[in-house]
């Protein structure tokens, strides 16, 4: 038995020293690549690996498992703890040579086996920073290829290109994707296939974009506490080189607002919000009235977020932020607000026993995907109201005191509350205190005419007693003089 296969490894070392050809594998500079041993010989044999025509060995391991490593690839050398093939990491383009495993039986008899690899290079080029809806050009480059060597792309979210309908795929390893977008930002892998193995060669791609628009709208509500705010930035920084070179220098930009068509006269005008003048330095122009700020400008880091205290029903549309390049090139995001409104009528003070009439309101008539929830006062008369979804429109048939307080509409589309919003609701009873007032001023007007009358009255007929008096005087006085005048005469 030990003859037999003493007999075979000769067999297998004869033929591996002599006929094996040299074993391809294929790396990318900065990689990692492992040379795999022969499935050769005892456990206990003595793998010796060569770099080149050098006769020191590069790693070494003797049969009793004791490693020694080259000072100069210290760092870059390991062994599988497995089967002791080869471990070279961040590759180097000068290691893009041969490398040979030498490997040394000494039972029963000293046999040896050598295996010969060639390293060989596959390596994309780096491309410049792309603003999103250019061309991404890349070509997976390998120095010497062998039959059988297949190539083929995943986009940074590891989907194979091929089931890309905006990808072209050329025979050379030539890769060609149309109108990037800021999802194609991140790392481009070029798989290569070959000879049951597979090499990876890996490159990094920024893809200059504004951030993904919501596809949804953005629902505020005109009590809501927080500002508005609009996002319009790039998740990435510009890469340094764009300021200073003219090719890819933002030119200007703008925000642009067009009212809801049920938002007022102003339906379908394009509003322009702010203006971005090119400087240097880089500046907003805002349109003062409408209450707006926007983000301060940063040289690399630009940050075109809109941002509106105070929401009000007229912010109800499509806004629109466009930063523009040299060349023609724009990027544009494009978002619409719903402001969600409660009306109550009437408001803001309604009586007892009056109808009340309470409308949850986006200005347009509410899409069947939305759900309106009403969460009334605590111990309003409406209660219970049932489950929602809830009519957008509420009436109270006959107001009590206790209707009185703070009514919230809440907006939810798929278990998800969107926003609310709160009026404080009044119900009085002054028709009762009017009429009351009403009457006691009545009366007191009546009894002070009354009075004012009576005494009127009273003096008048005391006139009238004394006026006879007064006369008997006169005559008196008349008469007086008169025996006076007789007197004299
Ligand atoms: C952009 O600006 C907005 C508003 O000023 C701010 O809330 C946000 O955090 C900023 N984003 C970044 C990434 O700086
Ligand atoms: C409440 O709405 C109904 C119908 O929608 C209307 O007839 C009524 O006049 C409204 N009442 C008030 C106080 O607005
Ligand atoms: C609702 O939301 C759930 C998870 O939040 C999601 O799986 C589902 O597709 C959504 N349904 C609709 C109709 O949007």
């Amino acid at each position: 038995m030990k003859y037999v296969s003493g007999f075979l490894s000769i067999i297998i070392a004869l033929f591996s020293s002599t006929g094996a050809e040299d074993v391809f594998v294929y790396g990318q500079v900065g990689g990692t690549v492992t040379l795999p041993r022969l499935k050769w010989g005892s456990e206990s044999v003595l793998v010796q690996w060569y770099f080149g025509t050098d006769t020191k060995p590069l790693i070494s391991r003797n049969a009793q498992g004791r490693e020694t490593i080259d000072d100069q690839w210290k760092d870059r050398l390991s062994l599988s703890k497995t089967d002791f093939s080869l471990i070279i990491n961040n590759i180097r383009l000068e290691d893009f040579k041969s490398f040979k495993c030498e490997l040394k039986d000494f039972r029963p008899t000293q046999i040896n086996t050598v295996t010969t690899f060639r390293l060989s290079h596959v390596s994309v080029q780096p491309v410049s920073p792309l603003l999103a809806g250019e061309n991404l050009n890349l070509k997976c480059d390998i120095k010497e290829i062998f039959e059988g060597t297949q190539r083929r792309w995943l986009s940074p979210q590891k989907q194979d290109l091929n089931e890309d309908k905006r990808a072209k795929i050329g025979n050379d390893g030539s890769l060609t994707v149309m109108s990037v977008t800021g999802q194609d930002n991140g790392e481009w892998t070029c798989v290569v296939t070959y000879q049951d193995r597979v090499a990876y060669a890996i490159t990094s791609v920024s893809v200059i974009d504004l951030i993904p628009a919501h596809s949804q709208p953005i629902y505020t509500s005109v009590s809501s506490l927080s500002p508005l705010r609009l996002p319009c930035l790039f998740p990435i920084p510009l890469p340094l080189s764009w300021s200073d070179s003219q090719e890819k220098v933002i030119q200007g930009g703008h925000w642009t607002f067009t009212p809801s068509a049920a938002a007022g006269s102003l339906t379908g005008v394009v509003q322009t919000l702010v203006n971005l003048s090119p400087g240097p330095p880089l500046a907003w122009v805002v349109n003062q009235e409408r209450g707006l700020d926007v983000s301060a400008l940063r040289r690399n880091d630009l940050n075109f977020t809109l941002s509106k205290k105070g929401v009000t029903e007229g912010d109800r549309g499509e806004y629109t932020c466009t930063v523009e390049f040299q060349r023609d090139y724009t990027l544009k995001r494009r978002m619409r607000v719903e402001v969600l409104q409660l009306i109550s009528s009437p408001f803001p003070v309604a009586f007892v026993g009056q109808e009340v009439n309470l409308t949850c309101t986006l200005g347009q008539p509410l899409t069947s995907d939305l759900e309106v929830k009403w969460i009334p006062p605590r111990h309003s008369s409406l209660l219970p109201l049932g489950s929602s979804p809830h009519p957008a429109h509420l009436t109270i048939p006959e107001a009590r005191d206790r209707d009185g307080g703070r009514w919230s509409c809440e907006l939810w589309k798929n278990k998800t509350k969107l926003t609310s919003v709160v009026i404080t609701l009044k119900i009085e009873r002054v028709p009762m205190d009017v009429w009351l007032l009403v009457t006691i001023c009545a009366a007191a007007v009546i009894f002070i005419l009354l009075l004012v009358l009576t005494v009127i009255l009273i003096r008048r007929h005391r006139q009238r007693v004394m006026m006879p008096r007064r006369g008997k005087r006169r005559i008196c006085r008349c008469k007086d003089p008169k025996p006076k005048g007789f007197y004299r005469n």
